[in-house]
């Protein structure tokens, strides 16, 4: 296993380009199955998701090669298979997003049922409800979700909580339905909305993404196309706090400042200075210690579950109080026990964490518990006096293409290296 050895301390300058978003390229790379064919996907970040979704296309049939450093081609022209074995669903839980395509495609699914993870039960029940509303017949046998798909058509859905894995199964499935399908209190996100762009070139007729009803008109057939995802507004967030952090002065490339509004609004209040420009947003921070911020998560386009940890970071050396609030997931604080033994004064009370800011971290050994949770622990170690070792770096590179190599051009001192202490 390897680990981060960051130097604190190094204050970050220049530019770094974003890789494009891991959460669109998902259910972009399993709406392959939807119409046989030859597609040619861009703007793909090599991330161990995307291999695990390129594994799970291979197993129904794909073929699919890198053939530029960030492009796919994938052929589904053999995609017969339906079975999403457990082994790959295991490791990574939007495997469950081929439901909605193999539904769509070619009417019959099975699929691991997804477990829960570290940060949440992360159930599936608002899928598998909208899949029924469908016509779908869903059971649950032996691990797996089963669903036959003879008569998909169009329904009226009515998410209960916002769901974007939800939102985009029943979408991949509804593309397909004989008549009008909508979904009410659909899932706003920009990941959702370009798996929308997606579908419409391949002849989808689809209404309202990007807005809390999506109309869609089933279509009886589908064709390939070529498509460039957008970029990952996680990894711009992320950068953007890492400039906050070590007080530095970047340039983050290739983003769509759009996207990281709420965000962008959080983090002036700080005292951020962020300048848009085109697809460049440029950031700098000039004061001493940020100013405390209040932040509730929420589906889009509040302030994203994925940024949570990131800022709570940002929190820790912050003047002032500041109370960060999770309303997307249950367990979503596990980096509250590692940033404190950094040095962070942190209390959680209920799903609410009160962060009283302080003028230094100090470096420390520390575990990554999930994906973002990671990013935090590395923009603690950024800013924090002394050595930390991030451990359980696999989270990371679940998300975060080449993180260690943008934040070295940017000139933080960190670096790979095996964990000896874990592999003992
Ligand atoms: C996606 C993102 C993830 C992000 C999350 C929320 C991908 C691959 N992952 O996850 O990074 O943190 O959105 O923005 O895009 N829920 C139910 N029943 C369901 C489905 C969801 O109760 O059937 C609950 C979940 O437990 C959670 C909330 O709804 O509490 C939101 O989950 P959801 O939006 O579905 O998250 P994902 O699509 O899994």
């Amino acid at each position: 296993m390897d680990k981060f050895v960051i130097e604190g301390g190094e204050r970050l300058r220049g530019t770094v380009k974003i890789s494009g978003s891991k959460n669109a390229a998902l259910p972009i790379l399993a709406a392959t199955v939807l119409a046989k064919g030859l597609y040619t996907i861009g703007n793909v970040p090599r991330l161990k998701d995307v291999h695990t979704m390129s594994r799970l296309l291979n197993v129904l049939g794909a073929i699919i090669e890198w053939t530029d450093k960030d492009t796919l081609r994938i052929d589904t022209r053999n995609v017969e298979n339906y079975v999403a074995p457990y082994d790959v669903v295991k490791e990574m839980r939007a495997s469950i997003l081929v439901l909605g395509a193999l539904v769509g495609g070619i009417q019959r699914a099975t699929v691991s049922y997804p477990g829960g993870c570290a940060i949440g039960e992360r159930p599936i029940n608002l899928h598998l409800q909208g899949l029924s509303s469908l016509g779908c017949e869903v059971t649950i046998k032996e691990g797996y979700v089963d669903v036959i798909a003879k008569r998909l058509r169009g329904a009226r859905i009515l998410f209960d909580k916002v769901t974007v894995g939800g939102t985009e199964n029943i979408l991949m499935a509804a593309v397909r339905a004989q008549g009008e399908t909508i979904i009410e209190n659909a899932a706003r996100e920009p990941e959702v909305v370009d798996l929308a762009r997606m579908l419409k070139k391949m002849g989808a007729r689809i209404e309202g993404e990007g807005t809390e009803v999506i109309k869609i008109k089933g279509v009886d057939a589908l064709t390939p196309c070529n498509f460039d995802v957008i970029p990952d507004r996680i990894e711009t967030g992320t950068f953007l706090i890492a400039c906050g952090i070590t007080r530095g002065n970047i340039a983050i490339e290739g983003c769509e400042p759009l996207h990281v509004q709420a965000l962008k609004e959080k983090l002036k209040e700080t005292g951020m200075e962020i300048m848009e420009d085109g697809n460049t947003l440029k950031a700098a921070m000039t004061r001493k210690r940020p100013l405390a911020v209040d932040v509730t998560t929420n589906p889009y386009p509040g302030f994203p579950t994925d940024m949570q940890a990131q800022i709570m970071a940002f929190m820790c050396i912050a003047r002032g109080l500041s109370a960060i609030t999770e309303t997307i997931f249950e367990n979503r604080m596990m980096h509250v026990a590692e940033l404190r033994r950094m040095g962070a004064d942190i209390r959680v009370v209920g799903n609410t964490a009160i962060v009283r800011g302080s003028k230094m971290l100090s470096g420390a050994k520390v575990m990554a518990t999930d994906l973002r949770a990671s990013a935090s622990l590395i923009l603690a170690g950024l800013t924090a006096f002394g050595t930390t070792e991030v451990s359980r770096i696999y989270h990371i590179d679940r998300g975060y293409e080449a993180i260690e190599e943008k934040l070295k051009g940017l000139g933080a001192k960190i670096v790979r290296r095996k964990d000896e202490d874990m592999a003992s």
